[in-house]
C-alpha cells in the first residue's frame, strides 16, 4: 500500500497548471450514456475516481479508450447488463448518476444502493423523488435499485434539499423525456452548469443551470459531442492553501476564479495576497495568517470540499478560527490526526474551534477520505520534521499524483510503495 512521505518546512515557488475537474467529468463521463454516437472528453484528470467510472462505463458496454483525452463509444449499453454493480457503486458513489442516463436513453436502469460513506449516510431519496417525477417506477430490491419507464414524460419536482448529484441525474433524464420539466431547489454549483453546457452542445434544451431552478425541453435524441473539461476549483484551491500556508508565492494556471470567489475571500481573510494575474491565480502566503470564521454551504457558499484544508490554514493563524461544517454530518475526521500533528481543534457537532498558531510536528498520520487526506499533505508541508501519510489511495481517487506535482514547487515528498496499511 502506498504512503506518501514529507519533509516540512519548505517554501512552494513557481507555477503550475490546475487539472480538470474530477467532479465535472465524472457527471460528463455518465452524460456520454445518452447518445449511441461517440463522445471525446478533454483534459480529463488522471484519477481513481477517473478510472473507475470508466469501468462502470465498460461495464455498461462502452469502449473506453485514452486517459487525458478520453473516447467514449456507447454503441454497445443497448446489448448491456444496463446496471451498475454493488462493487463498482461502493468504490465510488457517483456511480449512481448513471441511472438517470440509462432510464432515459434505455428505459431501465439497475443500480446497487449506495450505502454509507465516510462522511456521511449520503442517501440518494433525492435522486429517486426526481426520476418518480419524470415517471420513472423504482423498485427497491435486494440492496439495489430497479428503474423502468417506457418513456420518461417531462414533469416538475422540487429538491428537498440541495444535491448536486441528484440535481445531475434529473437534469440528464429529463433531457430525453417527452415535454418539459421544471426543477426547483436545485444545486448551482459550476458542475452543474458544466454538465448543463455539455448537453446542451449535445442538443439538449437547457435554461437556468447556475441558478435555483432549471428548465428542460425534452428531445427525442443527443447527438456524441468533442469537450475539454473546465479547471478543478478544489484542485486549485487545495494548492492555494499549500501556498498560503508556506509563506509561498504560486501562480495556479488556469485557475477557474470565477468559480473560487468563496476560498479567495476566506483566503484574503487570513491575510493571504491572491491577485488575478492574465493566466491564473498569483498566492502570496503572509509571514503571519489570521483567523478566519467559515460555514460549508451550497455553492456559491463555501465548499464543504475546502472545509478539511482551509481547517489547516486555521490551525496555523494566529488566533482564534470557527469551522462550521453544514452539508455532511460526519467530515471532520481529519481532526484527530491533525491534533496528532500539534493542531488545537475542538469538536463540539458540526462546529470546529481552532486556535492558533499551532506549530504542527511531523509524525505518521491516517487518511481517511479524499479531502481529509489532502489535508494531512498541506500540514506535511509546514509541519517540523518528517510526516507519512498511510492509505494515500484517498488522495489519488482526487489528486493526480500529487507529489510529482508539488516537487517542482519545491516541496521535499516522496512516495511510498511498501508502506504497512
Ligand atoms: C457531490 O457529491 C460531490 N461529488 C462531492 O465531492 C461534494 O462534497 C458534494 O457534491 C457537495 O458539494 C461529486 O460531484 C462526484 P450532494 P453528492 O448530493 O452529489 C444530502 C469530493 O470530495 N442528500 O450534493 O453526492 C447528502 O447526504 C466529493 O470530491 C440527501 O439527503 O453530494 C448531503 O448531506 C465528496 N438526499 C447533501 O445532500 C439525496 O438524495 C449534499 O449532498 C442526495 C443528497
Amino acid at each position: 500500500m502506498d504512503s506518501i512521505v514529507i519533509e516540512g518546512g519548505q517554501r512552494l515557488t513557481g507555477s503550475i497548471r490546475i487539472n480538470g475537474a474530477k467532479n465535472a467529468g465524472l457527471l460528463i463521463q455518465c452524460a456520454a450514456l445518452l447518445t449511441d454516437q461517440p463522445t471525446t472528453l478533454r483534459h480529463v484528470p488522471k484519477l481513481a475516481d477517473t478510472r473507475t467510472m470508466a469501468k462502470l462505463l465498460r461495464h455498461l458496454g462502452c469502449e473506453v479508450e485514452g486517459e487525458r483525452t478520453m473516447q467514449i463509444d456507447p454503441r454497445g449499453v443497448a446489448a448491456g447488463p444496463l446496471e451498475a454493480t454493488y462493487d463498482l457503486v461502493k468504490t465510488m458513489r457517483a456511480s449512481v448518476t448513471v441511472m438517470g442516463p440509462l432510464l432515459a436513453r434505455y428505459g431501465r436502469a439497475r443500480v446497487s444502493l449506495p450505502g454509507g460513506c465516510a462522511i456521511g449516510a449520503r442517501p440518494i431519496d433525492q435522486h429517486l423523488k426526481g426520476l418518480e417525477a419524470l415517471g420513472a417506477t423504482i423498485d427497491l430490491r435486494h440492496g439495489y435499485v430497479e428503474l423502468r419507464a417506457d418513456r420518461l414524460r417531462g414533469g416538475s419536482f422540487v429538491f428537498d434539499t440541495v444535491t448536486v448529484g441528484g440535481t445531475q441525474n434529473v437534469m440528464m433524464a429529463a433531457t430525453l423525456a417527452k415535454g418539459a420539466s421544471r426543477l426547483e431547489n436545485v444545486a448551482r454549483e459550476p458542475e452543474v452548469e458544466e454538465l448543463a453546457c455539455v448537453l446542451t452542445k449535445m442538443g439538449a434544451r437547457i435554461r437556468g443551470a447556475g441558478t435555483s431552478v432549471i428548465e428542460i425541453e425534452g428531445v427525442d435524441t443527443l447527438h456524441g459531442v468533442d469537450h475539454a473539461i473546465i479547471p478543478d476549483r478544489i484542485e486549485a484551491g487545495t494548492l492555494a492553501v499549500a501556498a498560503a500556508l508556506t509563506q509561498g508565492d504560486v501562480l495556479l494556471e488556469d485557475a477557474p476564479v470565477d468559480h473560487m470567489h468563496s476560498v479567495i475571500g476566506k483566503l484574503q481573510e487570513a491575510g493571504v495576497q491572491c491577485t488575478y494575474e492574465p493566466d491564473g491565480l498569483r498566492v502570496v502566503g503572509p509571514d503571519v495568517l489570521r483567523p478566519i470564521d467559515v460555514s460549508t454551504r451550497p455553492y456559491p457558499g463555501f465548499p464543504t470540499d475546502m472545509q478539511a484544508q482551509i481547517m489547516v490554514l486555521a490551525a496555523c493563524a494566529n488566533g482564534q478560527s470557527l469551522i462550521t461544517e453544514t452539508i455532511f454530518e460526519n467530515r471532520f475526521m481529519h481532526v484527530p490526526e491533525l491534533a496528532r500533528m500539534g493542531a488545537d481543534i475542538h469538536v463540539n457537532g458540526h462546529c470546529a474551534v481552532i486556535r492558533g498558531p499551532a506549530r504542527l510536528s511531523g509524525t505518521t498520520v491516517m487518511a481517511t477520505d479524499l479531502r481529509a487526506s489532502a489535508s494531512l499533505v498541506l500540514a506535511g508541508l509546514v509541519a517540523q520534521g518528517r510526516t507519512e501519510i498511510r492509505r494515500v489511495y484517498h488522495l489519488d481517487r482526487g489528486y493526480e499524483t500529487i507529489e510529482e506535482r508539488l516537487r517542482p514547487l519545491g516541496a521535499k515528498i516522496e512516495r511510498r510503495h511498501d508502506a504497512p496499511a
